[in-house]
């Protein structure tokens, strides 16, 4: 164990505590030493075959993020219509991104043809490549979080204008369209179940033994005991 109680702790309060921030964000600069480490954990995720397949386009400019909000703004609209009634009175009142307040925005892209096209462990499951990308933004999420940087992930957006805006190679895909910056507080629950929009599920009602379903033999009982306890 080369981790102290301290660094333990210190890990796992990042993950208890991460948010998707949309509100609340300052517009306090996060200086350059900061945004570079937390681009720096992003850059040491795990990628299948060591692909490093992400980039990150950081974007400060007022009329790209403008435009860009202008597609949340439309998809919202499309989003809401397929709800009736109070859902939608609800939908409609919950606030799903920060693009304008935040200090920057962050595009985590995913590129197909890095070190491609023979890439270990993804001519199986061409999907990894994609889930090396997010791998790399739940880094960035937890270091963000360490630093007192908030980040909140908009995907009610056309990917179409995304590219566009930011001039993305046909060959390269938008994954994760962030919004990064000092925020005044981290709540303590996510915004949509403090909103009554869904219930956090019980951890051991998404564990399994042996088998989907699976009954946990004896062995297993204590276990599945601290599970529940866990909650
Ligand atoms: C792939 C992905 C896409 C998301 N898209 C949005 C979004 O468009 N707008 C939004 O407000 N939150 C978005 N979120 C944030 C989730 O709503 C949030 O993670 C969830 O409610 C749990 O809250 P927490 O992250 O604070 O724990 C997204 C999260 C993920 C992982």
């Amino acid at each position: 164990m080369d981790f102290t109680d301290e660094e333990r702790n210190g890990l796992y309060k990042a993950i208890h505590t991460r948010r998707d921030v949309r509100a609340r964000f300052t517009p306090e600069p996060v200086p350059d030493t900061v945004l570079a480490r937390i681009l720096h954990a992003a850059h040491r995720a795990p990628s299948v075959g060591f692909s490093q397949p992400w980039n990150f386009i950081l974007v400060r400019d007022r009329a790209t993020r403008r435009r860009i909000r202008e597609s949340f703004d439309a998809e919202r609209e499309r989003s809401s219509a397929m709800l009736e009634g109070e859902r939608r009175s609800a939908y409609d009142s919950l606030k799903l991104e920060g693009i304008m307040e935040s200090f920057v925005n962050v595009c985590v892209t995913y590129d197909p043809t890095r070190f491609g096209p023979f890439v270990i462990g993804r001519t199986s499951i061409p999907q990894t490549g994609v889930y090396s990308v997010c791998c790399a933004v739940q880094n960035l999420w937890l270091a963000a979080r360490s630093e007192g940087v908030g980040v909140g992930w908009v995907s009610i957006l056309s990917n179409d204008t995304i590219r566009e805006c930011l001039r993305l190679p046909p060959h390269v895909e938008p994954v994760a369209y962030l919004c990064v910056g000092y925020v005044e507080e981290f709540a303590p629950k996510p915004d949509l179940e403090a909103a009554g929009w869904l219930p956090r599920t019980k951890l051991s009602s998404v564990v399994a033994f042996e088998r989907w379903e699976g009954e946990p033999g004896a062995a297993w009982e204590p276990l599945r005991g601290a599970l529940d306890g866990a909650d």
